[in-house]
């Protein structure tokens, strides 16, 4: 034990020589303990981005903001898309403000009305009297978002009640593949796709080619993830109000999952333990009641969008927030303050880690406390970095991991606890509690990239303690963190 400090020290400069090149040829005596083995699914390099992500917008405009409609007939007179003042920055400034690094934009609706001018249709802005017929949402689009740093997205439906090559199996898979095409090559890194199984009662019976599909949309954008109820990438949550599962998996079985099939809900919101493939869900849901912009709609109280936050973000999901542009071709300005007003609570509660400071100790440490894998490692704010025991924890009463808070900082209480796996190895965690001081305060099953857990009421203990009681594999935890919400009434959840 005595060497424990001069080995942790020698941990730290290893670490540092991993890390910052140094021009001396100095050589570690210790060899390093190497990480666990992974646990199969475990999520891309493209996925584990987008889960880091944790919030990104969507951006719902097209023919139905002009037409007051949530779904256009697909008979819709292109003259009556003529946003007066469309500023494609100040949508970004919007999702900015929320806190979104991707922007996803409905490039084509089920009424078949393209915003930008496509060849392969006449039914597009190219008809429309906005900037005379040369006008292109989605480069105004994509330029803006470049211009602000963020990422951009596109939505395309499948369902398409404008095109009269719709019902004709071939014909109206090759329009499609056209299109993806068209987006997928003209307006450069597209980091998201959506296809959408949304389809009416009465359309045509319709089979998308969405192998082929997704090939190409592969072939064309290496780095993109596809949003589809069935992935492969990013599935749908099974809800559009924003909630997943409190059990909520990364993993599904594709093979369980047909696109736009009903009955398949509580699958996609859980997840599945069992599943051979890594498909973490995105919950889309709207600021306001519809996806569109209707003048008779306002956005929903904060209250209601952190409620979506922690029963999302919150619950191992990235959140995909709707704000509809008006008619004028604008976020609304009490939208747009809605948005700002989210993103600053999000960062008020989470800018401040009352774990800070802590000593942290664990039921094992793979390679010992100067092994790489410390229970401090949870504390330092960095994703790569996890506690890990060693492999004969956990055998009798499972894993646990203790943080101990400053003599101070017991009056600063917390209401909030967050914790996080190391998914990049696997999702793993089946059953967790929490407990303060020796009492319990919070428990539940999967944790995943992040769990946050509100208790009904603030304390202020000093030793916190998370029992793993039941995992996939030895527990990897990347951060613990205790926050204060100020925003949660009293007795409101
Ligand atoms: C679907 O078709 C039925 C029978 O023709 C009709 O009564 C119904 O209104 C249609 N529904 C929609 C949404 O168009
Ligand atoms: C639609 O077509 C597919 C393939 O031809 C068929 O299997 C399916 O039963 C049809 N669905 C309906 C609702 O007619
Ligand atoms: C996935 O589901 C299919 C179809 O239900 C089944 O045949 C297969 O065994 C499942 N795979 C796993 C790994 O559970
Ligand atoms: C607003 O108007 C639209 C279209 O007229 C309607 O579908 C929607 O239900 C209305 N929303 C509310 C909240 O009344
Ligand atoms: C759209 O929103 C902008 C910003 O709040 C506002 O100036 C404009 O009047 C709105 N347009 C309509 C049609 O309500
Ligand atoms: C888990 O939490 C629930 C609700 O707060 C509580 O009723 C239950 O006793 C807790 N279970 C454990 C094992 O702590």
């Amino acid at each position: 034990m005595a060497a424990g400090p001069l080995l942790s020290l020698a941990a730290a400069a290893l670490a540092v020589a991993i890390l910052v090149p140094t021009p001396e040829a100095w050589r570690p005596t210790t060899p390093a303990t190497p990480p666990p083995l992974p646990v199969l699914p475990i999520p891309s390099a493209a996925q584990l981005r987008w889960q880091r992500r944790e919030v990104i917008m969507f951006f719902h405009f097209g023919m139905n903001t002009f037409t007051d409609s949530e779904w256009g007939t697909g008979s819709e007179d292109p003259s009556l898309f003529r946003p007066e003042a469309l500023d494609a920055a100040q949508w970004m400034d919007a999702a900015r403000a929320a806190g979104a690094s991707l922007a996803i934009l409905v490039a084509k609706h089920h009424d078949g009305f393209c915003l930008w001018p496509s060849a392969y249709t006449a039914h597009s802005v190219r008809a429309s009297p906005w900037r005379a017929g040369r006008g292109d949402v989605v480069r105004e689009f994509v330029g803006a978002a470049r211009a602000r740093g963020v990422d951009a997205g596109i939505y395309l439906s499948p369902w398409d009640r404008h095109d009269e090559r719709y019902g004709d199996e071939v014909a109206y898979n090759e329009y499609y593949e056209a299109q993806l095409h068209e987006l997928l090559t003209g307006y450069g890194s597209v980091s998201e796709i959506w296809f959408d199984g949304a389809k009416g009662k009465n359309a045509t019976n319709m089979t998308y080619h969405f192998q082929e599909w997704f090939q190409t949309v592969k072939q064309l954008q290496r780095s993109i993830n596809i949003f589809s109820d069935d992935g492969p990438d990013v599935r749908w949550v099974g809800d559009e109000k924003g909630f997943a599962g409190t059990t909520c998996w990364s993993t599904v079985n594709r093979s369980m999952i047909t696109i736009g099939e009903a009955g398949i809900e509580k699958y996609l919101n859980e997840g599945d333990p069992r599943g051979p493939d890594w498909v973490p869900p995105e919950c889309d849901v709207s600021i306001r009641p519809g996806w569109f912009w209707h003048r008779n709609e306002t956005a929903k109280p904060l209250s209601q969008l952190l409620e979506i936050y922690y029963n999302s973000v919150g619950r191992n999901c990235v959140l995909l927030l709707n704000a509809p542009p008006n008619s004028t071709g604008l976020v609304e300005d009490a939208d747009v303050a809605r948005l700002r007003e989210f993103g600053a609570a999000v960062a008020t509660i989470f800018g401040t880690d009352l774990a800070a400071g802590s000593a942290a100790r664990a039921s094992s440490e793979r390679g010992g406390p100067g092994g790489g894998f410390a229970a401090r490692n949870v504390l330092d704010g960095c994703d790569d970095t996890y506690w890990a025991p060693t492999a004969e924890d956990g055998r009798r009463n499972g894993y646990w991991i203790e943080l101990r808070r400053p003599p101070e900082a017991a009056n600063r209480p917390f209401n909030v606890v967050r914790i996080q796996e190391h998914v990049a190895l696997g999702q793993r965690v089946e059953r967790h509690e929490v407990y303060v001081d020796g009492a319990p305060v919070a428990n539940g099953t999967t944790v995943g990239h992040k769990r946050l857990h509100r208790l009904p009421r603030a304390v202020a203990g000093r030793a916190v303690r998370i029992w793993i009681t039941a995992r996939r594999g030895p527990p990897l935890l990347s951060a613990v963190g205790l926050h204060h919400d100020p925003f949660v009434e009293a007795g409101a959840m």
